[in-house]
């Protein structure tokens, strides 16, 4: 299980979080959602130790790790493709598939291969793995995020608005994939999103974030989401 406890975060003497509570049991699918500027990016990058606490805690198996740095969170299997994706974009598709091994650490396999897992979920990253990353559209962009993330074996993975700018084509084919990562993998995910139809079909919870704190949380099974739209609306 991955929980929150009283998370606060800041930007110099400017608070963006105030208290969160969340958590995330193993194997299962979490959205959340707000508007632009709440703090949901500022979330998972405390949550994966790239951007520091100011209270409270973070806790990954039981263990506190709000202090551990970004690369010991990973190696204990904690994966995050942010908004954006974060490529590097004057690499090739493989080489940006090779920067998710070290996060393997003691994991490592001898061999250093991306596993035949990651080519079977995104058949697209086969077949453009001598591309630059720069180079393609969004949609196969964010394949390639994704794939770099599950390179590192996660057990749980948290999503930055993934579906952010893609065409609706490839929006199915990310749900295929996440649809497969939780069932078949057994990764828990984290999701950030806006759009959400997607994050319904896909999530299990949600929670709902109004300036830097958590104000509703629920089943999505038992919520419409007519009735989260107000907290997105313009
Ligand atoms: N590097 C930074 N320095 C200072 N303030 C920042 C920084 N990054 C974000 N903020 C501020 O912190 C608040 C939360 O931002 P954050 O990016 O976490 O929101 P968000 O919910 O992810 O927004 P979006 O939906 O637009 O991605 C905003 O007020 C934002 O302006
Ligand atoms: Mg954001």
């Amino acid at each position: 299980m991955l929980k929150l406890e009283n998370v606060s975060a800041a930007y110099g003497q400017s608070q963006v979080l105030w208290d969160v509570n969340l958590e995330i049991k193993d194997a299962e699918a979490v959205t959340l959602i707000g508007r632009n500027g709440v703090g949901k990016t500022t979330l998972l990058r405390t949550i994966t130790g790239l951007h520091p606490v100011s209270g409270g805690g973070v806790r990954l198996d039981g263990e506190q790790v709000e202090h551990d740095p970004a690369f010991t969170r990973a190696r204990a299997g904690l994966a995050y493709v942010p908004q954006g994706r974060g490529l590097f974009s004057h690499l090739t598709v493989h080489e940006n598939l090779l920067m998710g091994l070290p996060a393997l650490g003691g994991r490592e396999t001898a061999k250093r291969e991306i596993p035949a897992l990651i080519y079977d979920l995104f058949p697209i990253l086969h077949d453009m793995a001598g591309r630059k990353a720069g180079n393609l559209s969004g949609g196969q962009q964010q394949q390639v995020a994704i794939g770099r993330a599950l390179v590192t074996q996660p057990r749980y993975l948290l999503l930055d608005e993934p579906t952010e700018g893609i065409q609706p084509s490839i929006v199915q084919d990310i749900e295929r994939a996440l649809l497969r990562v939780r069932w078949e993998l057994r990764v828990a995910v984290l999701l950030v999103e806006q759009y959400l139809d997607f994050a319904w079909a896909f999530a299990d919870r949600y929670y709902v974030m109004q300036k830097g704190r958590v104000v509703e949380t629920g089943l999505t099974a038992d919520t419409a989401t007519q009735a989260v739209q107000r907290y997105l609306g313009v």
